[in-house]
């Protein structure tokens, strides 16, 4: 095994055991573990103080969430536009629930779609079923003018902010969106493998039932899967939402100690630390990909991971037996794709340590520029 470098890509903020062990007595107790249980039915209420307007599917992860979302507005052999650049998981979301996926291309300042290249796409294609946007890294940028231009077009918008879950209580969800959210290990509100639907789309009820194996009475059930999210995932959901906030400002500090020089250097983008998002991983956007080898490799050598992500592009990286459509033009998501390094962020750290990451950062920059 390769040794562990000092400062690892990942250090989870898993809930520790004595947070979430008191409930353990009641939901043995109650002899009900998965299906729709008390502490489901808590978990969607607290997930749902994030979003006064909305309702909340706890799910088994972001991915089968997706699944289910696609499968409850059915979009089978109908186009689903999705972006070139974002995790696997957004494209097998549409193949597997039979969708025909369409490759869109995104902003060069934010990496995501605007309605600029949805536009693009319905040139190319025509109009798709439902456009997928993902949050890039979790941040959560203004999505209303994306949003009323699909209701006006009569497109369905799900939202995948796998990294995204809000600070706050998040007001600015637009009608008729369907966000899906990832608690994976990863994330900064991380509690294993976990996700959750959040909307006020007339369509939850049949996602609920999508998730639940498409059952829709006893005696039917229609396009489903299993993305029921047991009770002991439950729990440790519910003991992370109690430190959440706690988390995601240690985050957003670690970030600004952490990574101040690069905030400072005009030659790379990244995402602003507005404080409104919990920072999963802190991304930097090079001006080459040999630039960014340059700038990993003397990280590395210092003690410093990182990682790729939403790399390789979904039009390089699937090799998988669907039909993928793409429009003509990828090139700023190639960029984004080829382009882009994470590097850690942490909720439990040392001033030491920060300063320590601080340094290592500069001496690296130093390298490339
Ligand atoms: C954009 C995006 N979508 C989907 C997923 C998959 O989430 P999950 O692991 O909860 O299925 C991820 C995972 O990190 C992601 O980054």
């Amino acid at each position: 095994m390769p040794k562990e470098l000092k400062f690892p890509v990942v250090r989870p903020d898993v809930p520790e055991p004595n947070t979430w062990k008191p409930y353990l007595d009641s939901l043995y107790a109650s002899n009900q573990f998965s299906n729709f249980g008390q502490y489901w039915i808590q978990l969607a209420r607290e997930v749902e103080n994030y979003f006064p307007s909305s309702t909340c599917i706890p799910v088994a992860n972001n991915t089968l969430g997706q699944v289910s979302v696609l499968q409850g507005i059915n979009v089978r052999n109908k186009k689903v536009m999705l972006s070139n650049f974002t995790f696997s998981a957004t494209l097998h979301a549409v193949i597997q629930a039979g969708g025909i996926p369409c490759l869109l291309d995104v902003d060069p300042i934010s990496g995501e779609l605007t309605i600029e290249t949805i536009s693009k796409g319905i040139r190319e294609f025509g109009k798709p079923e439902v456009v997928i946007y993902t949050r890039t890294f979790g941040a959560r940028r203004q999505i209303d003018a994306i949003s009323e231009f699909l209701v006006a077009e009569s497109i369905k918008f799900l939202v995948d902010a796998a990294a995204g879950f809000p600070t706050q209580t998040d007001q600015t969800q637009p009608n008729e969106c369907i966000e899906v959210f990832s608690f994976h290990a990863t994330k900064a509100l991380g509690i294993g493998e976990a996700g959750a639907i959040v909307g006020n789309s007339s369509m939850m009820e049949r996602i609920k039932q999508a998730t639940n194996f498409g059952f829709a009475s006893s005696e039917t059930f229609r396009d489903g899967t299993n993305a029921k999210l047991d009770e002991f995932s439950c729990i440790r959901a519910l003991a992370g939402l109690k430190e959440y906030s706690r988390v995601a400002e240690a985050r957003q500090k670690f970030v600004s100690l952490a990574y101040a020089s690069i905030y400072s250097t005009e030659k790379f983008i990244t995402l602003e630390n507005d404080g409104s998002w919990g920072w999963s991983l802190f991304p930097i956007k090079f001006d080459a990909e040999t630039t960014l080898d340059k700038f990993a490799r003397c990280a590395l050598s210092l003690g410093l991971s990182g990682k790729r992500y939403y790399f390789p592009s979904m039009q390089q990286g699937y090799v998988g037996t669907a039909n993928v459509l793409k429009v003509k033009d990828l090139s700023q998501s190639e960029a984004w794709a080829r382009r882009t390094y994470c590097l850690p962020t942490y909720g439990r750290y040392s001033q030491a340590e920060s300063e320590e990451i601080a340094l290592i950062v500069q001496r690296s920059l130093e390298q490339i520029c």
